[in-house]
């Protein structure tokens, strides 16, 4: 099965040399589904950021190469880059509150992209926003591409991003911690939505969170992240039954599982972290710094 993105070595630093991103590679194959999980900070929105080319001004690649649909984004100018992945890419934001234009209604924020990227004319791209608001199973979609976002409750606003990403069709999306910033109840049905999207449109999904349980249900390959290093690359079924890495299996020990929830939970203990830490001190140390 063919790659649809591939991040190979990436590494990305502060101007001041300090190291955010350390040599990543992964992969996500084209339809299917791949975790990116580690605790705060480990730089997960960051590779993110690194393949839709957003990174903050702060922060530079300094090396390696990011692959989409079989190119090399950095052999392409900075319009051909921008354009590439405005058509082949979409993120669904963590949060779906400050995603939204608070002074304009839904329609034309789900519209623009079609516009913008696909030069869709406004009728069309309009009654496909209608389309996907129904894909996204919200209710009376013609009264709610008139409706402002605060007039909607957070999971109606995350439907709408999920709708929005998927508007132009990318064969990439890439979902940072998508379920965060909402009630219990809700973030289920929206990783349900974000599996049922994910299937029909069959894009390849990055999935980033620190949540194992969510991984678990919706992914089919993952990368553990720790300090903006990979520490383990694998398939969901060897993950779970044998992790490879120490700090992987503390990670799962950390994690309630449903099949045992009562399962008493043990924290990834001092040495684990003292352990990874000083791997992560000898990359560094190869890799000249
Ligand atoms: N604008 C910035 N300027 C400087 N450093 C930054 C900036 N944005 C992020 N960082 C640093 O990059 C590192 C990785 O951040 P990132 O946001 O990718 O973490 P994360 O894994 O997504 O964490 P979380 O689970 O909290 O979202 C952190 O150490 C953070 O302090
Ligand atoms: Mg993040």
């Amino acid at each position: 099965m063919s790659s649809f993105l591939e991040i190979k070595n990436l590494t990305v630093r502060l101007q001041t040399g300090t190291p955010i991103l350390r040599s990543v590679s992964l992969n996500v194959t084209a339809g299917q589904v791949h975790g990116l999980v580690g605790e705060s900070g480990a730089g997960k929105s960051m590779i993110g950021k690194a393949v839709l080319g957003t990174l903050p001004r702060a922060l530079q690649v300094t090396s390696g190469e990011i692959w989409l649909d079989g190119v090399n984004l950095s052999t392409l100018s900075a319009g051909e880059r921008r354009k590439t992945i405005g058509a082949k890419a979409a993120l669904i934001p963590q949060d779906p509150l400050t995603a939204l234009n608070p002074s304009k209604r839904i329609g034309p924020q789900i519209t623009r992209r079609l516009i913008d990227i696909l030069g869709w004319r406004k009728a069309d791209a309009e009654g496909r926003a209608i389309e996907l608001l129904g894909e996204v199973h919200i209710p009376d979609p013609a009264r709610v591409m008139q409706s402002y976002p605060h007039e909607l409750s957070g999971g109606m606003r995350q439907r709408i991003l999920i709708a929005s990403a998927f508007a132009a069709e990318p064969k990439l999306i890439i979902a940072d911690e998508p379920t965060t910033a909402l009630d219990v109840t809700v973030q289920k049905q929206i990783l349900r939505l974000i599996a049922e999207m994910q299937q029909r449109h069959n894009t390849a999904l990055l999935f980033v969170t620190h949540d194992l349980g969510v991984v678990s249900k919706v992914c089919d390959t993952l990368s553990v992240l720790y300090a903006g290093k990979v520490v383990e690359d694998a398939r969901m079924r060897r993950f779970f039954t044998r992790p490879i890495h120490p700090y992987s299996a503390a990670l799962l020990a950390a994690t309630p599982t449903y099949t045992d929830p009562t399962g008493s939970l043990t924290p990834v203990s001092q040495d684990v972290i003292e352990a990874t830490e000083q791997e992560v001190r000898d990359h560094d140390v190869r890799a000249g710094r």
